[in-house]
């Protein structure tokens, strides 16, 4: 009976596990180079509005990132789109009010993924920032400073052009992912248009979606980033007056111990 209940334990873990493990043999991670990284690293706001092109053009037709309100696009320390741009982009979108559809405003939120199996991307960048399997463990996090940015552009460049059918419907192999994947590559050279007069280059527009994705998945990385900094500095300046402080108090004791 016990012998029983554990194997179908065992199976049921199996089982429950196949999808993660097919997918965690560990794909190849480019280590690219953001300007967010390290302890002092800000968001490019370019970048972070090429990206958000990006993703309007290309990724929205099946991805959803409806944890992010568009007024937040105008936030200074990331894409800083004045209020007109940003209320101008969100009426673009169509929100449901009353059973009736108006145009958004800047407090409501994209869209979710129009394609039932495409996932939301609002917290994406996150939830890959120990990238798969037996590498998400932050290690690469900790030692490279390579996180969930990484790995979505890595994942949009690791297409090989490898195909499989599976039960009639095709599966492109990913070596960013490890693995077959139900999305197709999507990115070819100059599929967007740059205002900025970037060239639009497979890597170029991957790295700025990344970068945008990680924005929409920690808008207030530069903010913790400040306050992180102002926390060491006070805690050093506490430290040092209460050794001071310490020093004083004891002063007198001391020196009577040393006189005996
Ligand atoms: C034609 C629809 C479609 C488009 C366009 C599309 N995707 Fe996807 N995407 C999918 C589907 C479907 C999946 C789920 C794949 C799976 O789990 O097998 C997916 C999965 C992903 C994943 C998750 C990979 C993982 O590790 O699980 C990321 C990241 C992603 N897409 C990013 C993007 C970005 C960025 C763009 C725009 C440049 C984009 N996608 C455009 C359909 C699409």
């Amino acid at each position: 009976m016990i012998k029983k209940l554990a194997l179908s334990a065992l199976m049921a873990l199996t089982l429950g596990s196949a999808p993660a493990l097919a997918a965690g043999d560990g794909g190849h991670i480019h280590d690219y180079a953001f300007s967010f990284e390290g302890p002092f690293g800000t968001y490019d706001r370019a970048q972070l509005q090429r990206g958000l092109q990006v993703y309007t053009e290309v990724c929205s037709a099946c991805h959803g990132l409806e944890l992010v309100a568009f007024r937040t696009l105008s936030q200074e320390t990331g894409l800083g789109l004045d209020d007109d741009t940003m209320r101008a982009y969100a009426a673009t979108f169509e929100v449901e009010d009353n059973g009736d559809y108006r145009p958004a405003g800047g407090p409501d939120h994209f869209p979710g993924s129009s394609l039932e199996n495409a996932p939301d991307l609002s917290l994406m960048a996150k939830a890959r920032a120990g990238f798969h399997g037996p590498y998400g463990l932050g290690i690469n996090q900790l030692i490279h400073g390579m996180g969930g940015a990484e790995y979505i552009a890595s994942f949009l460049m690791g297409f090989n052009g490898d195909e499989s059918e599976q039960g009639g419907a095709l599966f492109y192999y990913n070596e960013a992912f490890g693995g077959y994947v139900a999305m197709n590559p999507v990115l070819f050279e100059d599929l967007v248009e740059y205002s900025d007069g970037t060239r639009a280059t497979e890597e170029q527009m991957a790295q700025d979606v990344a970068a945008f994705l990680m924005w929409a998945a920690e808008p207030r990385q530069t903010e913790r980033k400040m306050w992180g900094f102002v926390g060491v500095i006070f805690l050093t300046l506490l430290a040092s007056l209460l050794y001071l402080t310490n020093k004083r108090l004891w002063a007198p004791i001391k020196d009577e111990a040393k006189r005996g």
